[in-house]
């Protein structure tokens, strides 16, 4: 049990963060490196996935939000797509199986449109089998933008502008957030990148917002356990202020 080793007592468990989202960046060189393809990278990253989402679970993270297919990444050769496509649906198929016993409640985040039917049904089904679990949330963000998310919710508003259900002078926060994906979920208190990289790529624009940002140098294969456990050390280290004084 992971919070029994001695480097892992700093964590303060009074103080974890809701919900942390995470841009798994580095597959590709990570791959590279060794000299494999980098559909590899990318079956080692779905590896180290499962080991992170365990840990956060049994610490008690309630949300997490994790970075699997952008709306950009469509722009990969095609064989890439591919093979990322077929290794979400196997993450959904075998969700029961691999995160068996683990009370994780799964989710996917992002617009169906451009999905698969097939994808779809999947999705659906996962969701379903799991929605009555009561331990973490995971959102996967499967043909995710923040721009799309955010455009999403305003055609919603618009809708019901039109229908005269709402006056724009009274649109509100809460009403943009009603339309967002992540719906009645907290925001991202703990956003972590991997591989170095240091920007937002698009990833959950309004989500976070106030969210303490952690940029790691490891590619996402090779985070740990006790990797999650620094970042989540390095947010507690920070002092949020929320635009207050
Ligand atoms: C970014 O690395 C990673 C992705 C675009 C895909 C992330 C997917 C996974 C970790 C595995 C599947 C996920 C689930 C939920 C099963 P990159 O390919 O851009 O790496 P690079 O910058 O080194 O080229």
């Amino acid at each position: 049990m992971l919070f029994k080793k001695k480097q892992d007592t700093s964590i303060d468990m009074s103080n974890l963060p809701r919900h942390i989202g995470i841009i798994m960046d580095g597959n590709g060189r990570w791959a590279k490196k060794r000299g494999l393809p980098r559909s590899m990278g990318h079956k080692a990253g779905a590896e180290a996935l499962k080991k992170i989402v365990t840990e956060a679970n049994k610490m008690g993270i309630e949300y997490i939000t994790v970075y699997a297919f952008s709306t950009e990444n469509w722009k990969r050769p095609k064989e890439e797509v591919d093979y990322l496509m077929n290794l979400l649906m196997d993450y959904l198929i075998n969700a029961e199986k691999t995160l068996a016993g683990e009370n994780v409640r799964i989710r996917a985040i992002g617009s169906r449109k451009e999905l698969s039917e097939e994808m779809c049904r999947q999705i659906e089904k996962t969701e379903n089998l799991t929605k009555d679990r009561d331990g973490i949330v995971m959102n996967i963000a499967l043909n995710y933008g923040g721009r799309e998310e955010l455009v999403h919710s305003a055609r919603r508003l618009c809708r019901m502008v039109k229908n005269g259900e709402l006056n724009p002078d009274d649109i509100t926060d809460s009403d943009i957030e009603d339309g967002l994906y992540t719906v009645n979920q907290p925001d991202v208190d703990l956003l972590i990148r991997t591989s170095g990289e240091q920007r937002l790529s698009n990833f959950m624009l309004w989500q976070v917002s106030y969210a303490e940002m952690v940029f790691v140098k490891k590619a996402w294969p090779d985070f740990k356990p006790r990797d999650l456990c620094e970042c989540i050390r390095i947010f507690q280290g920070r002092g949020r202020r929320f635009g207050a004084i």
